[in-house]
């Protein structure tokens, strides 16, 4: 939005909850710049043919992650990655309520490019790469100590929630309509999840129980 960017929703896949080829295909125009697919309940997004597109179109892929951290996706050539790390972004957020939550608001971008973390690393000071120096027109989105410190003690104990949230979609699937039940199943089947994020569901559950 900063960039003046209008962003253009694109419908999910019914049979995975996440976003739609189909859909994107058709939202595309000359003037698309990136893709930007939100990996959903703990599974990705259909990445290889989203790079694909994005490759054909010299677009750039923004992933969010923030649903779906520690989520690996396999591609044909069964190269499998973290979601996040796919693109030439991936962003997630240490809300409270995420997996990975700190005490109040947080979040993180990654890349592999260095062009890009150093263009990041000055847009959330204020477009300052030199102290004082301002190349561009930024933000304060700087991660507080406090918060930093304690996602520093959470982040070793991901893999546990991680491994206690895996098991309770197949509980859950009792519980939901049939047509979220294929929408999970499928999407569960159709790509290895080393974890599956439904902590919206869990809260849910509690508050049905
Ligand atoms: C998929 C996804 N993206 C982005 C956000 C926004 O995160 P934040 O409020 O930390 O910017 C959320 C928050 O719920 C989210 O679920």
């Amino acid at each position: 939005m900063l960039l003046g960017l209008k962003p253009v929703l694109v419908d999910v896949d019914p049979n995975t909850f996440q976003i739609s080829i189909d859909g994107i295909k058709k939202a595309l125009t000359h003037r698309t710049k990136a893709i930007i697919p939100v990996h959903l309940f703990g599974q990705c997004a259909d990445m290889e043919n989203i790079i694909q597109i994005a490759k054909e179109r010299n677009l750039s892929v923004i992933e969010d992650s923030a649903q779906a951290l520690g989520a690996k996706y396999q591609f044909l050539d069964s190269r499998q990655s973290f979601a996040g790390t796919m693109g030439d972004f991936g962003t997630t957020s240490f809300f409270p309520s995420k997996n990975l939550g700190c005490f109040g608001d947080g979040g993180a971008i990654c890349t592999n490019r260095d062009d890009l973390a150093q263009m990041a690393r000055s847009l959330i000071n204020h477009g300052m790469k030199v102290r004082y120096y301002y190349d561009n027109v930024g933000v304060n989105s700087r991660l507080d100590t406090i918060q930093a410190a304690i996602l520093n003690v959470k982040l070793k104990s991901l893999d546990n929630i991680t491994c206690h949230v895996k098991p309770q979609p197949v509980f859950m699937t009792w519980l939901l309509p049939p047509a979220t039940v294929s929408g999970f199943q499928a999407g569960i089947q159709n790509q290895p999840i080393s974890f599956i994020n439904i902590r919206w569901l869990q809260m849910d559950l509690t508050g049905m129980i």
